[in-house]
């Protein structure tokens, strides 16, 4: 029965959480995306350990329509996670939270993550990218792989100085946050030793900053003293929350922010005339990470839990069904992006792009992430305006349909 529509429809989905895939999907959500919904995509959600565990079979939406409507009725479609509850990976605040608990969680952390707050960080963060990128500079030999040395190295330290750690622990929780993804080549058991050696940091360093509160003492500057101290509705937070809110924002902000700078310094080193229009108008570094984060994610698809039957173009997604939401899928829908494929500053419509979400669990580090990049693009153009990739091709990541990126990329620093 092969090129009937459903044996196709089968093989696409079949092929879904494939390396090649995984390696570059949008080929394959042009053909699927017309046929969607379509049950049968398998694959492992967050909690899940691949090897050990039977991955889910879920529905899969790829249009722009149906993966925005789905994500912004958290209603209809949970953020709870039967599978990580389940799990011995500690469950992340907010990512698997419903309303109510997530609306009461989210405003003890809202301020501190708003635009004006994190911008204040901007000075530190340009200053370490320009000594980074100074350690570069002089050597003969100018190829670097930048995920190891550069773009894993700045989300981690951002996120020891806003928590209040020492710098010096950035690698080891980069390290840690990273084998918490799926996207890390790890056996369950070294997953599940690092996942423990992540929360014993985190149990230590909030329960030594919450003695020096009981014991009168300032609980020093950053996060945690904040997250300690900090009252909503005259409630706190407690011990465990506090933990685990600082394990969510390790995870969070590591991986995701890392994969987007590493598009985005791929996009500079394959496309020279943007690097100029970017050197030339500072204005255009914003759509800029618009529309890279549109073109190339990283984010691919998250998984929701249908919490009613619900009927979708002609199907009907049971109570309990798991449902992913495409939105790699949905920023390459040429229903809103004409020419998906295409990079476009131009566009008009580049803030609809869904790679930070949308509705109730719109992504907390926006204005920290596009800080970041902002910092970073503004020392690599000015410093770098001919950078190019190295001899060394650039290597997909393979693991995990969860995200689209580099897992190592060698850039030339020296090119005239
Ligand atoms: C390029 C970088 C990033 C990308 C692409 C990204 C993407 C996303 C997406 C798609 C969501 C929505 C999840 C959902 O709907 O289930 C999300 C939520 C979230 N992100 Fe990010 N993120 C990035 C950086 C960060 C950073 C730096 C932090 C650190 C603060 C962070 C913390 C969070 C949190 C806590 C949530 C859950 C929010 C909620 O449920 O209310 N993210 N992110």
């Amino acid at each position: 029965m092969a090129n009937t529509p459903t044996a196709e429809r089968e093989h696409w989905v079949a092929a879904l959480p494939s390396a090649a895939t995984i390696a570059n999907p949008y080929p394959l959500y042009a053909d699927l995306r017309p046929l969607t919904p379509v049950f049968g995509y398998r694959d492992y959600p967050p909690g899940t350990v691949p090897g050990q565990d039977e991955a889910v079979a879920a529905w899969v939406l790829m249009t722009y329509a149906d993966v925005a409507a789905a994500a912004q009725d958290h209603e209809t479609f949970s953020s709870r996670d039967p599978l990580q509850e389940q799990s011995s990976a500690p469950s992340l605040m907010l990512v698997n939270h419903d309303n109510p608990e997530h609306d009461h969680l989210r405003r003890f952390v809202s301020p501190p993550f708003a635009f004006r707050q994190v911008e204040q960080l901007k000075p530190w963060i340009t200053a370490r990218i320009e000594e980074m990128l100074a350690e570069i500079e002089p050597a003969p030999e100018r190829e670097i792989e930048v995920v190891q040395q550069l773009t894993s190295v700045i989300p981690a330290r951002v996120m020891m100085r806003l928590l209040g750690q020492p710098d010096a622990d950035a690698l080891q929780c980069r390290d840690w946050a990273n084998a918490f993804m799926l996207s890390a080549d790890l056996s369950p058991e070294q997953r599940e030793a690092s996942n423990q050696a992540l929360a014993g940091y985190f149990i230590a360093e909030v329960s030594k900053r919450q003695a020096q509160i009981e014991q009168g003492q300032s609980p020093g500057e950053g996060l945690i003293g904040y997250l300690l101290t900090a009252e909503v509705d005259d409630q706190r937070l407690s011990l465990d929350e506090v933990i685990r809110f600082c394990l969510t924002l390790v995870v969070a902000g590591a991986e995701t922010t890392t994969f987007l700078l590493t598009n985005i310094l791929y996009n500079l080193a394959t496309m020279p005339e943007v690097t100029a229009q970017l050197r030339a108008d500072e204005d255009l570094v914003l759509p800029f990470i618009n529309e890279t984060l549109r073109h190339s994610g990283p984010p691919q698809r998250l998984f929701r839990v249908a919490t009613r039957d619900v009927a979708l173009g002609g199907e009907t997604i049971k109570q309990g069904d798991w449902v992913a939401l495409f939105f790699g899928a949905a920023n390459h829908d040429p229903e809103v992006f004409p020419n998906p494929e295409v990079f476009d500053l131009t566009r008009k419509n580049l803030r609809q792009q869904l790679s930070m979400g949308t509705g109730l669990h719109q992504c907390l580090g926006f204005a920290l992430a596009k800080m970041e990049a902002a910092a970073m693009i503004e020392v690599v153009t000015r410093r770098f305006p001919n950078l190019r990739l190295g001899s060394t091709p650039p290597v997909s990541q393979t693991a995990s349909l969860l995200t689209h990126g580099y897992e190592s990329l060698t850039l030339d620093f020296a090119a005239k």
